[in-house]
């Protein structure tokens, strides 16, 4: 199935897989044929919970035309067995800077294996099933020896994509002028844009696959900052504000190698709304008090 979507890929132009979403129809199209539980649980019915938290741009219906992916409801609770947490938005509403098939492939293939390996890493162990997805990585080193690698990557890889899918919004939000964070960025970094440039900067010297990170400490000073693979920097007790995947599953449908153009459209859909709540959190995150 990659092959097929590498190789559909290598056949447009990039100019052809910029100025719309016929990558993402065509290669939906493969991938609907190639992966038909995918394709009929999309069809399957969903209610969304409207008393859920956080999450301020609810899906409204499922739209049968829609390239909606099955999620399961958030439950609100935070512990084993974890669940997959539904896109705050249609997996197109980030067209054309992000399209469909990856949204779709990224978060209900990808985010859902991390989830289902970090319960089944965590399944003979009950007294861990109380535990957070923070605490449980705050703390990994005092796991058992044999599922802390498995609790780091996968539980890294669920908190990670958290983030990620909810700092992004359709077309993005604006930072606030004057608002805490803004006044922030340009303390430390400037400007908006120096803040952009550290982040571009730091995404493109993660070799292979990692993350880039706008994070902050206890006293709301901020840094930019990068990590390999699903770590996270939640060990050094740091409160995200946002971050970039720059895995390749996050970009190659259309960006192929250019992982620079995809942060750049990361910009345009970064919701910094979100961003400010999250920073807004820096006093009150602390992960060795879980
Ligand atoms: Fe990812």
């Amino acid at each position: 199935m990659k092959n097929k979507i590498t190789t559909l890929a290598a056949l447009m132009t990039l100019r052809e897989l910029k100025g719309n979403s016929t990558l993402g129809k065509a290669s939906r199209k493969l991938y609907a044929k190639d992966n038909n539980n995918f394709d009929n649980n999309r069809n399957s019915s969903y209610s969304p919970n409207p008393s859920l938290p956080n999450m301020p741009e609810r899906i409204p219906n499922l739209n049968p035309n829609s390239p909606l992916i099955p999620m399961q409801n958030l439950n609100g609770e935070n512990h084993y067995p974890f669940k997959l947490l539904p896109l705050p938005y249609l997996a197109n509403s980030l067209e054309p800077y992000i399209d469909t098939t990856t949204m779709e492939i990224h978060h209900g293939k990808h985010v859902l294996e991390y989830v289902q390996n970090l319960n089944a890493a965590l399944k003979d162990y009950p007294e861990y099933h109380s535990w957070s997805l923070e605490k449980l990585l705050y703390n990994v080193s005092k796991l058992p020896k044999d599922i802390q690698t498995p609790v780091i990557n996968n539980g890294g890889g669920v908190f990670n994509h958290n983030l990620y899918f909810n700092i992004l919004t359709k077309g993005g939000k604006s930072l606030k002028q004057g608002s805490p964070l803004s006044m922030a960025i340009d303390s430390k970094f400037g400007s908006l844009n120096n803040l952009k440039a550290e982040l571009k900067a730091a995404g493109l010297a993660q070799f292979g696959s990692g993350w880039s990170w706008l994070v902050s400490n206890k006293n709301g000073d901020l840094s930019v900052m990068r990590t390999a693979n699903q770590n996270t920097l939640i060990e050094k007790n740091l409160t995200p504000v946002l971050n970039i995947d720059v895995w390749e599953h996050a970009y190659y449908l259309l960006y192929q190698n250019l992982r620079k153009d995809y942060i750049d459209s990361f910009f345009k859909v970064l919701n910094w709304e979100s961003a400010e709540r999250n920073y807004a959190k820096y006093k009150e995150i602390d992960y060795s008090k879980l």
